[in-house]
């Protein structure tokens, strides 16, 4: 499956997906990881692990619509199968995604329907919630609403603050993340509706 990824930031979810595949257990083609941000750390993790990269910053733009329709060429260019974001924080807009070519799935530090948005993890110790996680979801037209593919919890802890719970919410991200390309790339994965069902055993 060929994959493109977009990420604004970090990127140790990208990292993530590249030492599965570096390890052969992540059956896919990076054929390219974008940004929004030319300095993004993601940019020089996909560069050393041989990625073509892509730069689409912002201030290069009129606005958002010409924004994405590079990106939307650009994704077309490579022939993308299904586009991952991975901590990629500009919203894409509802005109994207329903012309989009193929599937696009996002990582959310919280376990969605609970906070969406920004700030997924000082919502949830604002709220005073025992137990948070992360959600891998197909990406629709709402906000963090499409259906949801993969789901991990983790406790929260009185003594926590955004810092700490965000490390132990990451650390399952890079477990289930890999997981979750792993069985759409093996075509494990149907979405009925808002329902996704896994077929683990064929
Ligand atoms: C991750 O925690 C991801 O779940 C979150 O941003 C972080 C990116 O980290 N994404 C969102 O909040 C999307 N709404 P990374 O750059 O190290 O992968």
């Amino acid at each position: 499956m060929k994959v493109a990824v977009l990420a604004s930031g970090r990127g140790s979810n990208l990292q993530a997906l590249i030492d599965e595949w570096q390890g052969d257990s992540l059956p896919v083609e990076f054929m390219g990881v974008g940004s929004d941000k030319i300095n993004a750390q993601a940019l020089v993790r996909a560069e050393k692990a041989g990625i073509p990269t892509r730069a689409f910053p912002k201030e290069n733009y009129l606005d958002k619509e010409s924004q994405e329709n590079d990106i939307a060429n650009w994704l077309e260019e490579l022939g993308v199968e299904l586009l991952i974001l991975a901590g990629y924080m500009r919203v894409l807009s509802k005109n994207f995604i329903r012309k989009a070519e193929c599937p696009i799935v996002n990582i959310h530090p919280s376990l969605l329907p609970a906070f969406p948005g920004l700030n997924a993890q000082r919502q949830a110790l604002e709220y005073g919630v025992k137990v948070s996680g992360c959600t891998v979801h197909f990406v629709d037209e709402g906000m963090d609403s499409g259906p949801i593919i993969l789901q991990e919890a983790v406790p929260v802890f009185e003594e926590d603050d955004v810092d700490t719970l965000s490390e132990r919410i990451l650390k399952v991200e890079h477990e289930i993340y890999p997981e979750a390309i792993r069985l759409l790339a093996l075509d494990k994965v149907k979405c009925q509706g808002r329902k996704v069902k896994i077929n683990r055993h064929s």
